[in-house]
């Protein structure tokens, strides 16, 4: 089954797939373990800066050969691409799929650039994620509060407009949910998600994964949200482990032994967000 196939089969029973970022070979690694452990579906995402700290040749070849070693069904997607031709280049090679972020963009330029890049994606079999209303934060810890601006937010009655005219094959919704793990987060705004779900035939994603309590990411599911991305609690995983294994190992100099901690630490919470994304009743 190809991707489109799974988020299709999703919307239909009521789950979602998720998208786990990553920019080592141990985060990689873990998160194809736990996709295996699962035998679930899985995205792996890579932002521009995590694309380009590995290197986009690099991220392929890498993504490709382990997908085939894992044996697991994986897709990979250039997360928040906002460079025209960097995300043409991710569509060149082999991406997947490609988030475009024109979030920064007014409406009519944010319809006219998608619309430029699902032309050329689609062309190649590469699904498009648009994006409309303004994903806050940054996928980090966070030690204050947020407030999220309500001219962020995803406006209903824009959804209809913006799928039709660019012909996205997912959507990217501002509703609340915010990147990275803040003191208090500002809770997700079902209403609105019921009405732009009225609105969309896209496959509707929540960024911001991070910090959303389960039983929200259940009722977003039930709302039909299909794709939920992950990327600031894998990242402290992965780091508070390093500085463990950093303490404990302080003879060590070898990095594979230091760092072979840290899959284990991705993998765990991996495994329990597939469960929590693909068994939404539990
Ligand atoms: P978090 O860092 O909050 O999990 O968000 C990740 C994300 O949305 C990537 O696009």
């Amino acid at each position: 089954m190809n991707l489109k196939n799974y988020l299709t089969k999703a919307q239909k029973e009521h789950w979602a797939i998720g998208q786990f970022n990553f920019s080592t070979i141990e985060q990689l690694r873990g998160i194809l373990s736990a996709a295996k452990e699962t035998k679930s579906p899985i995205i792996l995402g890579t932002s521009e800066g995590e694309s380009s700290y590995l290197g986009l040749e690099e991220t392929i070849a890498l993504f490709e050969i382990s997908k085939k070693k894992y044996n697991v069904n994986a897709f990979l997607n250039f997360d928040h691409g906002r460079n025209l031709d960097l995300v043409k280049k991710a569509v060149d090679f082999g991406y997947n799929c490609v988030h475009f972020d024109g979030s920064s963009l007014s409406f009519e330029n944010n319809i006219s650039e998608t619309k430029r890049i699902v032309d050329y994606a689609h062309k190649k079999g590469v699904l498009v994620e648009g994006e409309l209303g303004k994903i806050e934060g940054e996928s980090k810890l966070h030690r204050e509060e947020v407030k999220v601006k309500q001219e962020n937010l995803t406006s209903p009655d824009d959804v209809f407009k913006f799928v039709k005219e660019t012909k996205v094959d997912s959507l990217a919704v501002s509703i609340g949910n915010i990147h990275g793990i803040y003191r208090k987060e500002p809770g997700i705004d079902f209403e609105r998600l019921k009405d732009v779900s009225k609105k969309s035939k896209a496959y509707l994603v929540l960024h911001g994964g991070s910090g959303i309590m389960p039983k929200d990411i259940r009722k977003a599911i039930s709302l039909g949200i299909v794709k939920i991305n992950i990327n600031t609690e894998l990242r402290i995983a992965w780091k508070e482990s390093l500085i463990k294994s950093l303490k404990a190992l302080d003879k060590e100099a070898r990095p594979y032994k230091i760092l072979s901690q840290s899959e284990d630490s991705v993998r765990k919470i991996t495994k329990e967000k597939i469960k929590l994304f693909t068994n939404p009743n539990l």
